[in-house]
């Protein structure tokens, strides 16, 4: 087995061993650290996620986001180009649906127009495992970096939403082997506080 892949099912195994009473209280200190940021209180277009199994529910930020009026969106599979996520605006009265993943997704038409990454404030991304430099592990599917490697990779940098990991503390390993494809984090949000990586 590979470093990465070694590095993986032991993630895997952590996250099995908390429980949800335990992750869903961590998840609310981690809801409460974001929310007393000055960037929450500033900026207005966020990109959330639906968590599923184990991982942080930011619901509870979701819910925050709306009654202080700002513009929220959720990721969606997308059709073209295969393998990618689309952004999608998710208000408060928006029905949702179960994906091929049963990660439910706000319900928009066939030909909906995704949101430009460049018009977001911020992403939240969830992840399996992070290091100390800002490197990031998801579940393995490279849906975030496929989704963000134009915006993040082209030259032109103006414009680029801050990209937030949130994870629990114990999710932090000493390093993570990357490949060239691997998007790193700006910031990451845990229980403890917000950490910024420099660039
Ligand atoms: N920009 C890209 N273009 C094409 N394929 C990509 C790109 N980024 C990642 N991939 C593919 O996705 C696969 C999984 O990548 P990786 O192991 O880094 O996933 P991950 O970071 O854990 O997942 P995610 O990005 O969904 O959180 C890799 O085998 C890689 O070939
Ligand atoms: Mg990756």
């Amino acid at each position: 087995m590979d470093k990465r892949q070694q590095i993986r099912t032991e993630l895997k195994q952590r996250r099995a061993e908390h429980s949800k009473t335990q992750c869903q209280s961590l998840s609310r200190q981690i809801c409460t650290h974001i929310q007393t940021e000055k960037l929450f209180k500033n900026k207005s277009r966020f990109a959330f996620y639906y968590p599923v199994g184990n991982e942080v529910d930011l619901l509870e930020l979701l819910y925050a986001a709306w009654s202080r009026g700002k513009q929220t969106f959720l990721p969606v599979l997308a059709n073209f180009p295969k393998g990618n996520l689309w952004w999608i605006e998710h208000t408060d009265s928006n029905p949702m649906y179960l994906n091929r993943f049963g990660i439910p997704e706000p319900v928009h038409p066939a030909r909906a127009r995704r949101t430009k990454l460049r018009s977001l404030d911020l992403i939240f991304m969830p992840l399996l495992g992070f290091d100390a430099s800002g490197n990031r592990m998801g579940m393995g599917g490279g849906f975030y970096d496929r989704s963000l490697a134009k915006c993040y990779r082209s030259n032109n940098s103006w414009h680029r939403p801050i990209k937030m990991g949130v994870a629990y503390s114990w999710q932090q390993v000493d390093s993570i082997p990357t490949e060239k494809w691997d998007i790193p984090l700006d910031a990451i949000a845990t229980e403890k506080g917000i950490t910024w990586f420099k660039s």
